[in-house]
């Protein structure tokens, strides 16, 4: 059974441990830290005791925006991803979010894939949005009706 309890602090060094598993360009510690401080929703996905995926999201106005989503490397692919998306969904339409925006980097055509497949269109690019290897590189803009 899968549940999705919301992150708090004590959760921070298993969430960012996983993060750098995840990611090139991991958030830290503090990123998550901050945007538990901030007031963002965050949640872990549970299958027992065992943390299989994890999200932040911040709410403006009617607005949802998705800052990161992600599942442990060795469990992408069984669906997950899309189950606790529809959690966000389900606790954003519930606080009257009309839409759900997220950045993504072009390269990610496994995001970016992921996210067409649920219902998000590219609707822009923002410049120089991300950290890369050389320089900075652009992100695409994507969005959804909730
Ligand atoms: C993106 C992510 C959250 C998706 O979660 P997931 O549990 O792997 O995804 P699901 O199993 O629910 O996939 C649902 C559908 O999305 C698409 N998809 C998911 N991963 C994909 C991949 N690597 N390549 C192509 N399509 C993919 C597929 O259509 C898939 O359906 P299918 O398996 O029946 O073909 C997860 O793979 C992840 O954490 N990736 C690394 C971090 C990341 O890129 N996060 C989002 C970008 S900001």
């Amino acid at each position: 059974m899968v549940r999705y309890p919301e992150m708090t602090d004590a959760d921070l060094d298993a969430v960012a441990a996983a993060e750098s598993r995840i990611y090139a360009f991991p958030w830290t510690r503090g990123n998550f830290a901050d945007s538990l401080a901030a007031g963002h929703g965050a949640w872990l996905a549970r299958e027992g005791e065992r943390m299989t995926g994890y999200a932040v999201m911040m709410r403006v106005v009617d607005e949802v925006h998705l800052l990161n989503i992600s599942v442990l490397p060795e469990l992408q692919r069984g669906g997950r991803g899309s189950a606790l998306l529809d959690h966000l969904v389900a606790w954003a339409r519930m606080h009257g979010a009309t839409r759900m925006l997220l950045e993504v980097r072009p390269g990610n055509l496994a995001g970016r894939g992921f996210y067409r497949r649920q219902g998000f269109a590219e609707i822009g690019r923002r410049r120089d949005y991300y950290p890369a290897h050389e320089g900075r590189e652009d992100a695409i803009v994507m969005a959804r009706g909730l």
